[in-house]
């Protein structure tokens, strides 16, 4: 029997009713509610609200919306559809700044549109449906092929430490980061999980623990500043995470927290992996420091999830969503293709050629 999991299409395209339909991933763990969108507003609002989330999963929701938003469209010359194309493709893109998915997708989106020169509106609209069709389909395959390649680094019984959620729900299926730990519960390896709370969203507790709990792996939940201790006591032997940009030197951009996680690994001398979906590449950011992070709003850390406030009012806060680790303190970067090392710049556009 499959995992129940594994199973969990977080994004669905209900082409019949023009529905986007999400798994509104801030109701977890207590609520499994589907959300049904047509408004392109809503898509948006989604996106920016964390309801879908994860690099992969984003990417794949905005070609559904950007093909649903154009579908509305009345135009029945190719040129009219692709000026509202290009309206709805500009703002689902400015739903959120960090995970280079978003942009990929709708990049991709426009690609397939401009081929389709020539054609009625209806065969573009036909095109643009198999497009997203196909870049949901094929990251179920990236992911189960990161996951092969990640396994093939680990021994069973390790104990492994990840931080936010790069999961089933962040992805098509499978995940990046807990892709080898679907695919070793399956083949019996019997890992430790630690998943790291991660403040101020809580990825890790209420979606990491709650996808592991469920499949049934061995998983312990821990505070942000926990993962040292755990690390000293022994009981990490790899470290594993998503991304949300990752540069072509090698500096990566994950949720808040990664870089503090990767410079405790280097530090006891434990193998840290960024799991990276090649869509999650951006070979046009030299360095991390092309990378744009996401700020977001102070309520996040003061007063969200708590019954009252938990910091003074008005107090200044400061919520990137997202730090970059730097090159030098990864092991390596586990793609579809292959697992890229160090030197980044030379390993990662060899990657792409596979
Ligand atoms: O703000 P989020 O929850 O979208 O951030 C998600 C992450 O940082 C994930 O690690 C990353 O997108 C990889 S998901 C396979």
């Amino acid at each position: 029997m499959e995992n129940p999991v594994t199973v969990i299409q977080s994004v669905k395209l209900d082409d019949e009713n023009s529905k986007l339909i999400l798994l509104d991933q801030t109701l977890l763990p207590n609520e499994t509610v589907f959300l049904e969108l047509t408004e392109m507003e809503d898509v948006w609002d989604a996106i920016y609200q964390l309801k879908v989330r994860g690099a992969p999963a984003i990417g794949i929701a905005a070609a559904y919306g950007v093909y649903l938003g154009t579908k509305k469209s009345n135009a029945e010359t190719f040129e009219a559809l692709f000026e509202d194309f290009k309206k709805v493709k500009d703002y689902l893109a400015s739903s959120r700044p960090t995970a280079v998915n978003l942009f990929w997708a709708l990049n991709r989106m426009e690609d397939r549109f401009k081929s389709e020169e020539g054609k009625s509106a209806a065969e573009v609209k036909a095109a643009l449906k198999e497009e997203a069709e196909l870049i949901r389909a094929e990251d179920e395959k990236i992911c189960e092929s990161i996951g092969e390649y990640a396994l093939s680094l680990l021994e069973p019984g390790m104990g492994i430490l990840t931080h936010c959620n790069a999961g089933t729900i962040a992805t098509a299926k499978y995940g990046t980061a807990l892709a080898p730990i679907y695919l070793g519960q399956e083949r019996g390896y019997d890992f430790k999980v630690y998943a790291d709370e991660t403040r101020p969203l809580l990825q890790g507790a209420r979606l990491t623990a709650w996808e592991l709990q469920q499949a049934g792996v061995d998983v312990t939940l821990i505070c942000d500043n926990m993962s040292s201790i755990v690390m000293k006591e022994g009981k990490i032997q790899a470290v594993l995470v998503g991304c949300d940009r990752v540069a072509e030197n090698g500096d990566t951009a994950n949720k808040i927290g990664t870089s503090g996680v990767a410079i405790l690994a280097k530090h006891y001398n434990i193998p840290f992996y960024v799991c990276a979906p090649l869509s999650t590449v951006d070979l046009d950011c030299k360095t991390g420091e092309d990378i744009h992070i996401e700020l977001r709003p102070s309520e996040e850390i003061t007063s969200k999830w708590y019954e009252k406030p938990m910091a003074p009012q008005d107090v200044k806060t400061y919520n990137p969503a997202f730090d970059v680790t730097d090159h030098s303190l990864i092991t390596g970067i586990i793609t579809e293709n292959g697992i890229a090392y160090a030197p980044f710049t030379e390993s990662l556009p060899k990657m792409f050629k596979k």
